[in-house]
């Protein structure tokens, strides 16, 4: 065991783990944060994405010695109240299905925006392209992608 300090959603957190333990499960286990899922725990889903220094990151093969003092973001500090832009976007457009892969679709797309505010759909095809959906969500995804970008473009780009 050992002990690793991490910023997880803006507030400080200790925690006492094998250094190899994968960031997804401190999240889910030592922290009880389970709104970051895991599927294939290969780095080849894109369900257990989560947020290092605002860049997407699949938690699922990330060991928490590899964290230090980066801040990671994930779905439960994504908002405090669920009005980030991609939720509202998701929201409005009833994207999930079973819900399984949208914490990852959330969070790429999110992720996207930061760093893309007003993505071609090309752009949004290639940046969610590594988060699978089983149940054929990506369609709506792609729509939900585009308004996400409205919305944000009208609350002035403060997210
Ligand atoms: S569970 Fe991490 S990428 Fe699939
Ligand atoms: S909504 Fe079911 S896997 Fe994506």
């Amino acid at each position: 065991m050992a002990r690793f300090t991490l910023i997880v959603n803006g507030k400080q957190r200790e925690v006492d783990v094998p250094p190899d333990t994968p960031l997804l499960w401190v999240l889910r286990d030592t922290l009880g944060l389970t709104g970051t899922k895991y599927s294939c725990g290969e780095a080849l889903c894109g369900a257990c994405t989560v947020h290092l220094n605002g860049n997407p990151i699949a938690s699922c093969r990330y060991p928490i010695s590899a964290v230090g003092g980066q801040t990671v973001t994930t779905i439960e500090g994504l908002s405090a109240d669920g009005t980030h832009p991609v939720q509202q976007a998701w929201v409005e457009l009833s994207v999930p299905q079973c819900g399984y892969c949208q914490t990852g679709q959330i969070m790429q797309a999110a992720a996207l925006l930061e760093d893309n505010p007003n993505p071609s759909l090309a752009e949004v095809d290639a940046a969610m392209a590594g988060v699978l959906c089983r149940c054929g969500t990506y369609l709506r995804i792609r729509k939900a992608v585009q308004r996400a970008a409205e919305l944000k473009s009208m609350v002035g780009g403060v997210r």
